[in-house]
């Protein structure tokens, strides 16, 4: 029977990554995957993480299966982080949630519950967007259409065109949308376009589904988050897929929260129902490591402010790199980069072709996606100048 299966292409980030651990060159440069790396090159653990971390390790005296919809402190916390302290949804209690295995497991829960309520509803899914998002909604058997989001010609969002394709979403649809730092391109909404999808969303019934992967790592915590809190604060039903990955840099502890803004609190305790029938049928209970420590984190005020000024101290290097990238790549190739400034979060396009990404990988060890999205955030002082020359000399 298996012998039937035939090769795969492989992933479209993660081989490049596995492409570039095998390279043998000392100066490879490796901007595939988005993880947050510093000046060395490594991907540090916070600091506010590790005291949580040294704490979780004295006190644990069970490795129990974690309750079903996961750590208590955990789910107050990042419901409180993504809709605000002061959250009518959450002061009106109409909001419920699960822990879940990190923010891909939120976006599968998520899917699953949509399939329930509405088996043939259609995800509108944003073009271009993160490659494993139709493969892991889809895999629930949702329909897909895409609507235009990013302008190649002018580096950012081509929101008249996304407005016109979203259109005919209707009840019954679901509109994907990211959060902050979109997913390969950096370009977001302002709060203004946020406020024009609510409108359509009131106008024509469809329901946001909203990846937030990267709150904190664009314009802070509280700005990434505005316009995700401005659909819950007005609209009937939101979906929200969360994730500690990046702004706790809990990658690997798959650290994650679906999120469901509902009409009332009445169906509010059905949705929780049907999440945690869906988590048991596709792994049963959540892990317990990385949501432990965010659960200290956040519900400890020491630990929260450290953890703060960590992740701005972050996002403000993400942003000095942007600013030192444009002014490199500008003065080597002699031409205008400045959208990699107005961007936000850890990835922008270059504007390279597929062909051109493909000999900077092959004769510079310079490794980006072929659609030449960028980890900023695997830029540093020692690699800029090799980087901005490379790009120059394949353009
Ligand atoms: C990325 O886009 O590089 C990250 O979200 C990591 C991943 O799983 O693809």
């Amino acid at each position: 029977m298996l012998e039937t299966l035939q090769q795969l292409p492989i992933d479209p980030i993660l081989g490049l990554s596995a492409e570039c651990r095998a390279d043998p060159n000392p100066s490879k440069i490796d901007l595939t995957v988005g993880v947050y790396m510093d000046e060395q090159g490594l991907c540090p653990v916070f600091e506010a993480v590790q005291r949580a971390q040294q704490a979780l390790v004295a006190e644990e005296t069970s490795k129990a299966y974690m309750p079903p919809a996961g750590d208590e402190a955990f789910n107050l916390g990042m419901r409180r982080l993504v809709l605000g302290a002061d959250s009518a949804a959450l002061r009106d209690e109409r909001v419920t949630s699960l822990q879940t295995t990190g923010g891909c497991g939120a976006l599968r829960i998520g899917a699953e519950v949509i399939h329930a309520a509405a088996p043939r509803a259609r995800v509108f899914v944003s073009d271009p967007s993160w490659p494993v998002h139709i493969p892991l909604l889809g895999s629930v058997g949702l329909q897909f259409q895409t609507y235009r989001y990013y302008d190649p010609a002018s580096h950012g969002v081509d929101f008249d065109a996304m407005v016109a394709d979203l259109k005919s979403a209707g009840a019954g649809d679901v509109v994907l949308l990211h959060g902050c730092c979109h997913n390969p391109s950096g370009a977001d909404l302002s709060l203004q376009q946020w406020g024009a999808i609510a409108d359509m969303a009131e106008r024509q019934g469809f329901v946001p589904f909203v990846d937030m992967a990267y709150q904190g790592l664009g314009d802070g915590l509280e700005r990434d988050a505005a316009g995700l809190r401005l659909l819950a604060q007005r609209l009937p039903e939101v979906l929200i897929a969360a994730s500690c990955s990046k702004n706790m840099g809990l990658y690997r502890e798959r650290t994650g929260l679906a999120i469901f803004v509902c009409r009332d609190a009445a169906n509010a305790r059905i949705l929780l129902g049907h999440g945690l029938v869906a988590a048991r049928r596709v792994y049963s209970m959540p892990p317990s490591h990385g949501a432990l420590l965010a659960g200290r984190v956040l519900a400890d005020d020491a630990l929260t402010a450290l953890w703060r000024s960590e992740l701005a101290a972050m996002c403000e290097r993400i942003k000095g790199l942007r600013s030192s990238l444009r002014e490199k790549l500008e003065g080597a190739c002699g031409r205008d980069f400045g959208f990699i400034e107005c961007e936000k979060g850890m990835f922008s396009f270059l504007g390279l072709t597929a062909q051109q990404t493909l000999r900077l990988r092959r004769e510079h060890s310079v490794y980006l996606l072929d659609s030449s999205r960028i980890n900023v955030a695997g830029v540093n002082a020692g690699n800029i100048d090799y980087l901005a020359d490379a790009v120059a000399q394949v353009l």
